[in-house]
């Protein structure tokens, strides 16, 4: 389970950073919400415009890196993400749990549509060419479900691990951070890799703090040794 800590080396900020620029005066919880798209959903659009482009100018680091490497090493592996960021897919990781969405995509306020192609429109949001609804990100925001098929891969996945890896997260928004206390309730080893203590530090087996982008690669270049020799 990979959290907005793996992209802060690539330059995404993340989630409880404080934020910069023209954003400065906002906390990213306070514009993640339906509420704050009723009420004023051109701010919110153009927030996650801002967003998109700093991921668009992102490239994927060592530890998205080594999380490939990990999947080719060990297929069972599943790699789920609260990022909506797509990195793990740049990277090369396939079968990606998206749990919190995907920025890149668009989908209706009002009838929940998905656009076939990019709307020709300098409107801020756009409008949907079924029923006039304002686009929005197809992301989940607080007070929203997790879409339905990540929310059972997820489970499914963890409820059977042996190893959970919880990677770049503060481990405080749940359902995501109930996925580390299903898998030590079942028994898994608990390791975290975070550069900062967590809720969930006292329950992991193993805490390596620091970044993901030393080690996960330290992880990815250990198996590789047990794996071959
Ligand atoms: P947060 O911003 O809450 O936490 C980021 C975590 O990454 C913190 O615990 C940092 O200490 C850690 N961190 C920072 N740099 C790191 C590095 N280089 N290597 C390792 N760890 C590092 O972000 P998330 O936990 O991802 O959901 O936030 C979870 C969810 O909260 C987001 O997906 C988003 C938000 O609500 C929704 O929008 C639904």
């Amino acid at each position: 389970m990979t959290g907005s800590g793996i992209s802060a080396e690539s330059g995404v900020p993340t989630f409880r950073d404080a934020q910069t620029g023209l954003w400065a005066n906002y906390r990213a919880e306070e514009l993640a919400t339906p509420q704050a798209f009723t009420d004023n959903p051109r701010l919110v659009w153009d927030w996650y415009c801002w967003r998109r482009e700093l991921i668009h100018r992102a490239q994927p680091n060592a530890g998205h890196r080594a999380l490939v490497t990990l999947a080719e090493l060990k297929p069972e592996l599943a790699l789920i993400t609260q990022n909506v960021d797509g990195l793990h897919q740049r990277a090369g990781n396939s079968n990606v749990v998206e749990f919190h969405g995907n920025i890149e995509r668009d989908k209706c306020f009002a009838c929940n549509r998905i656009p076939t192609g990019t709307p020709d429109t300098t409107e801020r949001p756009p409008e949907c060419e079924t029923c006039g609804g304002l686009l929005r990100p197809d992301v989940v925001w607080f007070g929203e479900a997790i879409p339905t098929a990540a929310l059972e891969t997820a489970f499914r996945a963890t409820d059977s691990c042996e190893v959970f890896l919880s990677v770049g997260t503060s481990a405080l928004v749940y359902p995501a951070a109930g996925l580390a206390e299903a898998a030590a309730s079942q028994g898994a080893t608990i390791v975290e890799i975070n550069t900062n203590s967590t809720p969930l530090t006292s329950v992991a087996d193993y805490v390596l703090q620091g970044s993901a982008a030393y080690w996960l690669p330290a992880i990815a270049a250990s198996v590789q040794t047990l794996t071959t020799h």
